[in-house]
């Protein structure tokens, strides 16, 4: 396994009236070359704000701390590595093609002034933009590159806004909820399609999405977030199938792993007990401990670190309710 991206301790602070707020909590992150990494959590847990700092596009009122690496080279936060990279190898796509897309220019053209701004001459820029429209299979490239944004399907757009996040040859590509707003048929295939290049180019891809069936189908490896903060990661199938933490048990329980029109959002918002703990008022100790049934006094004056529970596996939980039968018979035996 080849880390391509490696996050540790992202912390990001946004401001407003009063003191700024801690929006993302100490969050580790490993994306591997060739593999999915899946980001999950209930609505404000933190997910689109911790993909977005690692291109650099939050606003100004956004403060961000933490070691990000590219292929084990520093590239920090805010400086001239940390420039050079976003967009180019670490580029991401998002739930609306049109964040990456001029509504009023061709496709062609927006392709091909992208790839000149990363040095390609315009003869090398027209062809690498024919290409990658075949390669996220858009019928009749030459068409394609004359028309605008709007004559494409929903589906489409998608595949033209991935086309454009190829063009710098990254080695990371995040995609935010990027079928969330198309049909479920449509889904699968602009899937399938992240899936194939993430194999075929050994790109490093982090999803981020409310689907579970989706997570089930795509991830490698999966990181659980809640309030901020990572609550489990690990192999994903091994999550999903025998999750470690409360919070990840409650919320694979709450979501059918079946498709569903909106992502699976709805479902999870009124899925489980309890308001939801959201960064401006984060509970004491561990942030789920108003809704955890397992919960004990030091669970509202700890926060739990996220520890090593074997096989790859973390979680952050100080009672562990979960542990494999096997392990606890071990562990008597010793
Ligand atoms: N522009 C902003 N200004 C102030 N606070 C923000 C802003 N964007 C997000 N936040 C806050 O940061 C927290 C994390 O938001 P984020 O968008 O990362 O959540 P998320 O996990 O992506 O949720 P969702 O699943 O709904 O997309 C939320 O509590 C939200 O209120
Ligand atoms: S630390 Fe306590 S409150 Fe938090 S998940 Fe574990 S048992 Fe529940
Ligand atoms: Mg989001």
């Amino acid at each position: 396994m080849t880390s391509v991206l490696q996050v540790e301790d992202l912390r990001v602070w946004v401001a407003g009236s009063g003191k700024p707020v801690l929006v993302v909590d100490g969050v580790d992150l490993d994306i591997q070359a060739g593999k999915v990494l899946g980001l999950a959590g209930e609505s404000g847990s933190g997910k689109s704000i911790s993909a977005q700092s690692l291109i650099g596009i939050l606003g100004e009122k956004f403060v961000y701390e933490g070691d990000i690496a590219l292929e084990g080279r520093a590239i920090g936060h805010g400086g001239e590595s940390f420039k050079n990279v976003r967009g180019r190898e670490i580029s991401m796509i998002f739930q609306d093609p049109l964040n990456s897309l001029h509504p009023q220019i061709q496709v062609g053209k927006q392709l091909i002034e992208h790839a000149i701004r990363f040095g390609q001459s315009r003869s090398e820029a027209i062809s690498r933009a024919k290409e990658l429209l075949r390669e996220v299979r858009i019928p009749d490239a030459d068409r394609a590159m004359k028309s605008y944004p709007h004559q494409f399907s929903g589906g489409m757009r998608q595949r033209i806004a991935i086309a454009m996040a190829l063009v710098g040859d990254p080695k990371v590509l995040i995609a935010d909820e990027p079928t969330t707003a198309l049909d479920v048929t449509v889904q699968a295939g602009v899937l399938r399609l992240i899936k194939r290049l993430c194999r075929e180019r050994d790109l490093g891809v982090m999803i981020i999405t409310h689907d579970l069936g989706v997570m089930d189908a795509m991830a490698d490896d999966l990181t659980i977030m809640y309030a901020g903060r990572v609550v489990e990661s690990g192999c994903a199938q091994d999550v999903l199938r025998a999750p470690r933490h409360p919070y990840t048990q409650q919320l694979v329980a709450s979501l059918p792993m079946g498709p569903s029109r909106d992502g699976g959002k709805a479902r999870s918002m009124q899925a489980i007990k309890g308001e939801p703990a959201t960064p401006r008022n984060r509970p004491p100790g561990c942030a789920f401990n108003p809704r955890c049934p397992w919960a004990e006094d030091r669970c509202t004056e700890i926060v739990p670190p996220l520890e090593d529970r074997g096989g790859g596996r973390e979680s952050a939980c100080l009672v562990d309710p979960f542990v494999p039968v096997e392990a606890v018979r071990k562990a008597e035996a010793r």
